[in-house]
């Protein structure tokens, strides 16, 4: 039997996908009565979709035919939303709907999380969802009488534990890798005790990393850090070696709330090159960019 293959779709796709989309979706169309059903959407959209930037659009194929395709979108720095999948009627049922999401999450190996929703009294679609490893998260929202969507989450996060964070001066030992909860503002959260290189103690102070990006993190930062003792140099080296790890996740920049009165930390963001972007009730948000 012929193979699907998943590969990036281009504008010159944009009309055969188009038809591919009406097909798939001309029934749910006709069940729900939906505004926003792709059934409705027009070749311009479909074109502001392939080039978002944050975007990445794919079309399966099997031999010279298109049987499907796929949107999906960076939401937060390691979040990603499937917008749209779609396989054609005569194709449907084959195992290529999983097969086409499967591959699209492979190329996004860094993803900490993916999210989808889908109408609540489709059990098919649902099969295909938590065959990939998605979970119903609970959420519901009505969009007509007809229509009420549910959303499905899968959580892909590794802690890196095999890595040494230590340099010549500092070492920062592993206390917990804590999954997200609340008091993490909801993502994965590293803490460490901070100690003198190549020694067992004492322990000079405390830091954790936040891997992920939401509003609460925003409001938090992703790192937390005090020392007993509070140095410029040391606070420097700490983050600097927490950068590593975040670099390690993919993260583009780091994100540290620094309260007002606590000069030795807004010595070391400067000399780290670190950008005030805002003041938040907590103090001031400064950015620190993340480079091999
Ligand atoms: C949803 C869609 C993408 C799935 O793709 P697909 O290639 O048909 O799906 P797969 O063959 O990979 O998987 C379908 C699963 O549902 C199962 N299934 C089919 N009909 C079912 C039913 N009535 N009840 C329960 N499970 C059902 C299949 O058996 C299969 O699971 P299994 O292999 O574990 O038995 C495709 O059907 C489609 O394009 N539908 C129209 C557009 C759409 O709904 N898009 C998604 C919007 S949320």
């Amino acid at each position: 039997m012929i193979q699907p293959q998943l590969e990036r779709a281009y504008p010159a796709d944009a009309d055969a996908l188009l038809q591919v989309q009406r097909a798939a979706f001309a029934g749910h169309y006709r069940r729900y009565r939906d505004k926003d059903n792709p059934y409705l959407q027009n070749q311009d959209s479909l074109l502001r979709r392939m080039t978002f930037p944050q975007g990445a659009y794919y079309k399966l194929t099997a031999g010279d035919e298109l049987a499907g395709g796929l949107f999906l979108y960076q939401r937060a720095f390691a979040s990603f939303w499937l917008a749209v999948l779609y396989i054609h009627p005569r194709f449907q049922g084959r195992g290529w709907g999983r097969f086409a999401l499967r591959q699209a999450m492979e190329a996004h190996p860094w993803a900490a999380e993916w999210g989808l929703n889908c109408p609540t009294d489709l059990p098919a679609n649902q099969a295909c969802y938590q065959a990939c490893g998605f979970t119903d998260t609970g959420l519901r929202e009505r969009i007509n009488p007809r229509l009420e969507l549910m959303v499905y989450h899968r959580y892909c996060f590794r802690f890196l534990r095999e890595e040494a964070l230590e340099d010549s001066r500092v070492r920062l030992r592993l206390a917990a890798a804590l999954d997200p909860r609340p008091e993490t503002c909801g993502v994965p959260c590293y803490r460490f005790d901070i100690l003198p290189a190549g020694a067992q103690g004492p322990v000079l102070g405390r830091c954790a990393l936040r891997v992920g990006w939401n509003e609460a993190v925003r409001l938090a930062g992703h790192v937390d850090l005090f020392l007993d003792a509070p140095e410029p140099d040391l606070y420097r080296l700490v983050l600097a070696l927490l950068g590593e790890l975040a670099y390690l996740h993919r993260m583009e920049d780091l994100s540290i709330l620094a309260a007002p009165g606590r000069p030795a930390l807004l010595q070391a963001l400067a000399a780290l090159g670190a950008d005030c972007q805002e003041i938040l009730p907590g103090g001031a948000r400064y950015i620190l960019p993340l480079e091999g």
